[in-house]
Protein backbone atom coordinates (compact mmCIF):
# COMPACT_ATOMS: atom_id res chain seq x y z
CA UNK A 1 0.00 0.00 0.00
CA UNK A 2 2.77 1.86 -0.19
CA UNK A 3 2.45 5.63 -2.14
CA UNK A 4 -1.73 5.46 -1.00
CA UNK A 5 -2.18 7.94 1.51
CA UNK A 6 -5.38 6.45 1.48
CA UNK A 7 -4.78 3.19 2.45
CA UNK A 8 -2.15 4.01 5.13
CA UNK A 9 -5.04 5.97 6.76
CA UNK A 10 -6.71 2.86 6.48
CA UNK A 11 -4.36 0.66 8.78
CA UNK A 12 -4.05 2.82 11.38
CA UNK A 13 -7.52 3.59 12.18
CA UNK A 14 -8.88 0.62 14.09
CA UNK A 15 -12.76 1.74 14.38
CA UNK A 16 -14.66 0.92 17.47
CA UNK A 17 -15.64 -3.09 16.20
CA UNK A 18 -12.48 -4.16 16.31
CA UNK A 19 -11.70 -3.71 12.79
CA UNK A 20 -9.57 -1.82 10.68
CA UNK A 21 -12.29 -0.36 8.15
CA UNK A 22 -13.15 3.35 8.07
CA UNK A 23 -15.78 4.20 5.51
CA UNK A 24 -14.14 6.23 2.41
CA UNK A 25 -17.13 8.57 1.19
CA UNK A 26 -18.09 7.81 -1.93
CA UNK A 27 -18.25 11.33 -3.12
CA UNK A 28 -21.49 11.49 -5.74
CA UNK A 29 -21.38 15.50 -5.53
CA UNK A 30 -17.83 15.36 -6.72
CA UNK A 31 -17.89 12.81 -9.63
CA UNK A 32 -21.75 14.36 -10.60
CA UNK A 33 -20.44 17.50 -10.84
CA UNK A 34 -17.19 16.33 -13.05
CA UNK A 35 -19.95 14.10 -15.18
CA UNK A 36 -21.99 17.97 -15.62
CA UNK A 37 -18.87 19.68 -16.46
CA UNK A 38 -18.30 17.56 -19.08
CA UNK A 39 -21.57 17.79 -20.26
CA UNK A 40 -21.91 21.74 -20.34
CA UNK A 41 -18.29 21.47 -22.74
CA UNK A 42 -20.17 19.29 -25.37
CA UNK A 43 -23.22 21.11 -25.39
CA UNK A 44 -21.10 25.12 -25.44
CA UNK A 45 -19.10 23.75 -28.89
CA UNK A 46 -22.76 22.63 -30.54
CA UNK A 47 -23.50 25.72 -29.68
CA UNK A 48 -20.86 27.49 -30.85
CA UNK A 49 -21.10 25.40 -34.28
CA UNK A 50 -24.96 26.43 -34.26
CA UNK A 51 -26.28 22.65 -33.67
CA UNK A 52 -29.77 22.72 -31.64
CA UNK A 53 -29.23 22.55 -27.81
CA UNK A 54 -30.74 19.36 -26.44
CA UNK A 55 -33.84 19.57 -24.84
CA UNK A 56 -35.92 18.18 -21.69
CA UNK A 57 -39.29 18.31 -20.68
CA UNK A 58 -40.46 17.71 -17.06
CA UNK A 59 -43.81 17.36 -16.19
CA UNK A 60 -45.12 17.82 -12.75
CA UNK A 61 -48.51 17.39 -12.06
CA UNK A 62 -49.95 18.65 -8.63
CA UNK A 63 -48.04 19.97 -5.45
CA UNK A 64 -46.20 16.87 -3.75
CA UNK A 65 -43.54 19.27 -1.73
CA UNK A 66 -40.82 16.05 -2.53
CA UNK A 67 -41.24 15.75 -6.17
CA UNK A 68 -41.32 19.66 -5.83
CA UNK A 69 -37.85 20.59 -4.63
CA UNK A 70 -36.51 17.15 -7.16
CA UNK A 71 -38.30 18.49 -10.49
CA UNK A 72 -36.08 21.91 -9.30
CA UNK A 73 -32.57 20.44 -8.95
CA UNK A 74 -33.20 18.62 -12.27
CA UNK A 75 -34.02 22.13 -13.91
CA UNK A 76 -30.77 23.75 -12.18
CA UNK A 77 -28.45 20.87 -13.42
CA UNK A 78 -29.97 21.11 -16.97
CA UNK A 79 -29.29 25.25 -17.21
CA UNK A 80 -26.17 24.12 -15.49
CA UNK A 81 -25.35 22.59 -18.58
CA UNK A 82 -26.44 24.88 -21.21
CA UNK A 83 -29.61 23.51 -22.52
CA UNK A 84 -33.23 24.05 -22.51
CA UNK A 85 -35.35 22.62 -19.96
CA UNK A 86 -39.41 22.77 -19.50
CA UNK A 87 -41.09 22.25 -16.30
CA UNK A 88 -44.92 21.59 -16.95
CA UNK A 89 -46.86 22.33 -14.35
CA UNK A 90 -49.91 20.95 -13.98
CA UNK A 91 -53.43 20.85 -11.51
CA UNK A 92 -53.89 17.61 -9.67
CA UNK A 93 -57.03 17.50 -11.78
CA UNK A 94 -56.05 17.17 -14.58
CA UNK A 95 -57.49 14.53 -16.27
CA UNK A 96 -55.47 10.80 -17.29
CA UNK A 97 -56.37 11.92 -20.88
CA UNK A 98 -55.59 15.89 -21.24
CA UNK A 99 -51.89 14.59 -19.68
CA UNK A 100 -51.30 11.32 -21.99
CA UNK A 101 -52.38 14.19 -25.04
CA UNK A 102 -49.83 16.70 -23.37
CA UNK A 103 -47.06 13.43 -23.96
CA UNK A 104 -48.43 12.84 -27.83
CA UNK A 105 -47.48 16.58 -28.43
CA UNK A 106 -43.71 16.27 -26.90
CA UNK A 107 -43.11 12.91 -28.79
CA UNK A 108 -44.38 14.44 -31.65
CA UNK A 109 -42.29 17.82 -31.27
CA UNK A 110 -38.97 17.28 -32.61
CA UNK A 111 -37.13 19.81 -30.72
CA UNK A 112 -37.97 17.52 -27.51
CA UNK A 113 -35.03 15.24 -26.88
CA UNK A 114 -35.93 13.71 -23.51
CA UNK A 115 -39.37 13.45 -21.33
CA UNK A 116 -39.98 13.09 -17.44
CA UNK A 117 -43.23 12.82 -15.41
CA UNK A 118 -42.35 12.80 -12.16
CA UNK A 119 -44.17 10.17 -10.16
CA UNK A 120 -45.62 10.05 -7.86
CA UNK A 121 -49.20 10.88 -9.86
CA UNK A 122 -52.45 11.36 -8.35
CA UNK A 123 -54.38 8.70 -7.58
CA UNK A 124 -56.73 8.92 -10.31
CA UNK A 125 -53.95 8.72 -13.09
CA UNK A 126 -52.72 5.53 -14.15
CA UNK A 127 -49.06 5.46 -14.14
CA UNK A 128 -48.08 2.21 -15.93
CA UNK A 129 -50.53 4.08 -19.03
CA UNK A 130 -48.54 7.48 -18.17
CA UNK A 131 -44.85 5.58 -18.41
CA UNK A 132 -46.25 3.61 -21.65
CA UNK A 133 -47.28 6.48 -23.99
CA UNK A 134 -43.72 8.38 -23.54
CA UNK A 135 -41.81 8.02 -26.68
CA UNK A 136 -39.45 4.95 -25.49
CA UNK A 137 -36.94 6.78 -27.21
CA UNK A 138 -37.19 10.16 -25.25
CA UNK A 139 -37.88 8.26 -21.91
CA UNK A 140 -35.11 9.69 -20.44
CA UNK A 141 -36.19 8.10 -17.30
CA UNK A 142 -35.57 4.62 -18.31
CA UNK A 143 -38.83 3.29 -16.88
CA UNK A 144 -40.77 2.44 -20.21
CA UNK A 145 -41.19 -1.34 -20.71
CA UNK A 146 -39.25 -1.41 -23.75
CA UNK A 147 -36.64 0.15 -21.71
CA UNK A 148 -36.57 -2.20 -19.64
CA UNK A 149 -36.99 -4.63 -21.51
CA UNK A 150 -33.75 -4.04 -22.95
CA UNK A 151 -32.43 -3.47 -19.73
CA UNK A 152 -33.35 -7.33 -18.46
CA UNK A 153 -31.61 -8.81 -21.87
CA UNK A 154 -28.65 -7.56 -21.20
CA UNK A 155 -28.89 -4.60 -24.11
CA UNK A 156 -29.35 -1.56 -22.01
CA UNK A 157 -30.61 1.50 -23.87
CA UNK A 158 -32.23 4.40 -21.61
CA UNK A 159 -31.42 3.12 -17.70
CA UNK A 160 -33.08 3.83 -14.51
CA UNK A 161 -30.99 7.12 -13.89
CA UNK A 162 -30.21 5.88 -10.00
CA UNK A 163 -29.00 2.88 -10.62
CA UNK A 164 -27.05 3.41 -13.40
CA UNK A 165 -25.58 6.74 -11.58
CA UNK A 166 -24.82 4.11 -8.65
CA UNK A 167 -22.61 1.43 -11.07
CA UNK A 168 -20.73 4.57 -12.01
CA UNK A 169 -19.86 6.02 -8.87
CA UNK A 170 -18.38 2.38 -8.01
CA UNK A 171 -16.66 1.90 -11.06
CA UNK A 172 -14.84 5.55 -10.73
CA UNK A 173 -14.14 4.52 -7.52
CA UNK A 174 -12.77 1.27 -8.96
CA UNK A 175 -14.78 -0.68 -6.75
CA UNK A 176 -15.00 -4.37 -7.71
CA UNK A 177 -18.38 -6.40 -8.57
CA UNK A 178 -17.31 -8.82 -10.46
CA UNK A 179 -17.60 -12.33 -8.40
CA UNK A 180 -18.62 -10.38 -5.33
CA UNK A 181 -21.98 -10.71 -3.03
CA UNK A 182 -24.37 -8.00 -3.86
CA UNK A 183 -27.47 -7.47 -1.89
CA UNK A 184 -30.23 -5.13 -2.82
CA UNK A 185 -32.41 -4.14 -0.28
CA UNK A 186 -36.09 -2.89 -1.96
CA UNK A 187 -37.15 -4.62 -5.16
CA UNK A 188 -38.95 -1.25 -6.98
CA UNK A 189 -39.05 -1.01 -10.53
CA UNK A 190 -37.23 2.31 -10.03
CA UNK A 191 -34.41 1.05 -7.99
CA UNK A 192 -34.41 -2.66 -6.43
CA UNK A 193 -35.22 -4.35 -9.64
CA UNK A 194 -33.17 -2.24 -12.31
CA UNK A 195 -30.11 -2.52 -9.02
CA UNK A 196 -30.26 -5.76 -9.09
CA UNK A 197 -30.01 -6.41 -12.62
CA UNK A 198 -26.91 -3.81 -13.14
CA UNK A 199 -25.14 -5.30 -10.48
CA UNK A 200 -25.31 -9.02 -12.53
CA UNK A 201 -24.15 -7.34 -15.80
CA UNK A 202 -21.02 -6.29 -13.77
CA UNK A 203 -20.86 -10.00 -12.83
CA UNK A 204 -21.95 -9.76 -9.22
CA UNK A 205 -24.06 -12.57 -7.24
CA UNK A 206 -26.49 -10.87 -6.96
CA UNK A 207 -29.72 -11.40 -4.10
CA UNK A 208 -33.00 -9.14 -4.12
CA UNK A 209 -34.32 -8.13 -0.56
CA UNK A 210 -37.65 -6.93 0.53
CA UNK A 211 -39.95 -6.13 3.21
CA UNK A 212 -41.13 -9.56 3.77
CA UNK A 213 -37.54 -11.18 3.36
CA UNK A 214 -36.70 -13.58 6.24
CA UNK A 215 -33.14 -13.46 8.06
CA UNK A 216 -32.56 -10.15 6.02
CA UNK A 217 -29.80 -9.45 9.08
CA UNK A 218 -28.11 -12.58 7.78
CA UNK A 219 -28.19 -11.79 4.13
CA UNK A 220 -26.28 -8.49 4.13
CA UNK A 221 -23.79 -9.94 6.73
CA UNK A 222 -22.63 -12.03 4.11
CA UNK A 223 -22.88 -9.23 1.29
CA UNK A 224 -19.35 -7.21 0.30
CA UNK A 225 -21.97 -4.44 -1.49
CA UNK A 226 -25.29 -3.36 -0.13
CA UNK A 227 -27.55 -1.31 -1.38
CA UNK A 228 -30.43 0.03 0.54
CA UNK A 229 -33.48 1.40 -1.07
CA UNK A 230 -36.18 1.44 1.35
CA UNK A 231 -37.51 4.45 2.19
CA UNK A 232 -37.05 3.92 6.36
CA UNK A 233 -34.59 6.33 8.03
CA UNK A 234 -31.44 5.04 9.48
CA UNK A 235 -33.03 1.59 9.02
CA UNK A 236 -29.41 -0.16 7.78
CA UNK A 237 -27.60 0.14 11.36
CA UNK A 238 -23.65 -1.21 11.74
CA UNK A 239 -24.83 -5.06 13.13
CA UNK A 240 -26.43 -5.59 9.42
CA UNK A 241 -22.72 -5.24 7.77
CA UNK A 242 -19.20 -7.18 7.76
CA UNK A 243 -16.69 -5.24 7.91
CA UNK A 244 -15.30 -3.77 5.51
CA UNK A 245 -18.77 -3.88 2.94
CA UNK A 246 -19.53 -1.21 0.68
CA UNK A 247 -22.71 1.03 1.43
CA UNK A 248 -25.06 1.99 -1.05
CA UNK A 249 -27.30 4.63 0.15
CA UNK A 250 -30.66 5.58 -1.76
CA UNK A 251 -32.95 6.77 0.98
CA UNK A 252 -34.51 10.17 1.49
CA UNK A 253 -36.04 10.46 4.49
CA UNK A 254 -36.78 13.51 7.05
CA UNK A 255 -36.14 12.29 11.02
CA UNK A 256 -37.95 13.38 14.12
CA UNK A 257 -35.83 16.54 13.91
CA UNK A 258 -36.87 17.52 10.46
CA UNK A 259 -33.08 16.55 9.23
CA UNK A 260 -32.54 15.08 6.16
CA UNK A 261 -31.65 11.23 6.42
CA UNK A 262 -30.71 8.42 4.02
CA UNK A 263 -31.82 4.50 4.83
CA UNK A 264 -28.63 3.87 6.62
CA UNK A 265 -27.31 5.21 10.06
CA UNK A 266 -24.25 6.65 8.98
CA UNK A 267 -22.19 7.41 11.71
CA UNK A 268 -22.17 3.99 12.58
CA UNK A 269 -22.17 2.16 9.63
CA UNK A 270 -19.21 4.50 8.52
CA UNK A 271 -16.77 3.01 11.09
CA UNK A 272 -17.33 -0.24 9.87
CA UNK A 273 -17.97 0.22 5.93
CA UNK A 274 -14.93 0.74 3.57
CA UNK A 275 -16.52 2.96 0.97
CA UNK A 276 -20.25 4.64 1.69
CA UNK A 277 -22.31 7.09 -0.08
CA UNK A 278 -23.29 9.93 2.27
CA UNK A 279 -27.04 11.79 2.40
CA UNK A 280 -26.80 14.22 0.78
CA UNK A 281 -23.86 13.77 -1.84
CA UNK A 282 -24.12 10.65 -2.35
CA UNK A 283 -26.46 9.11 -4.99
CA UNK A 284 -28.85 12.03 -5.11
CA UNK A 285 -26.77 14.22 -7.70
CA UNK A 286 -25.44 11.47 -9.30
CA UNK A 287 -29.23 10.44 -10.76
CA UNK A 288 -29.82 14.08 -12.30
CA UNK A 289 -25.93 13.53 -13.77
CA UNK A 290 -27.35 10.19 -15.26
CA UNK A 291 -30.70 11.76 -16.30
CA UNK A 292 -28.56 15.09 -18.02
CA UNK A 293 -26.52 12.10 -19.79
CA UNK A 294 -29.53 10.17 -21.07
CA UNK A 295 -30.50 13.41 -22.75
CA UNK A 296 -27.31 14.69 -24.27
CA UNK A 297 -26.69 11.45 -25.78
CA UNK A 298 -30.57 11.61 -27.68
CA UNK A 299 -28.95 15.07 -29.34
CA UNK A 300 -25.51 13.48 -29.99
CA UNK A 301 -27.08 10.98 -31.69
CA UNK A 302 -29.05 13.10 -34.36
N1 LIG B 1 -39.82 9.95 -8.38
C1 LIG B 1 -38.83 9.50 -7.57
N2 LIG B 1 -37.72 9.25 -8.28
C2 LIG B 1 -38.01 9.54 -9.55
C3 LIG B 1 -37.27 9.49 -10.76
O1 LIG B 1 -36.09 9.10 -10.82
N3 LIG B 1 -37.92 9.88 -11.88
C4 LIG B 1 -39.22 10.28 -11.85
N4 LIG B 1 -39.77 10.62 -13.00
N5 LIG B 1 -39.93 10.35 -10.76
C5 LIG B 1 -39.32 9.97 -9.61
Amino acid sequence: FSGSPFYAKMIVCVNKFGGVFVGVKLDGRAFADKLQEELKQEVATWKENGKRLPKLVVILVGEDVGSQVYVRNKERAAKKIGFYSQIDRLSDEVTEAELLERIQQYNNDPEVDGILVQLPLPKHIDEEKVILTIDSKKDVDGFHPMNMGKLFIGKPDKMPCTPYGIIRLLKEYNIEMAGKNAVVIGRSNIVGKPMGQLLLMEDATVTITHSRTQNLKEITKQADIVVVAIGRGEFLTADYIKEGAVVVDVGMNRNAEGKLVGDVKFDEVSEKASFITPVPGGVGPMTISMLMDQTVANRRED
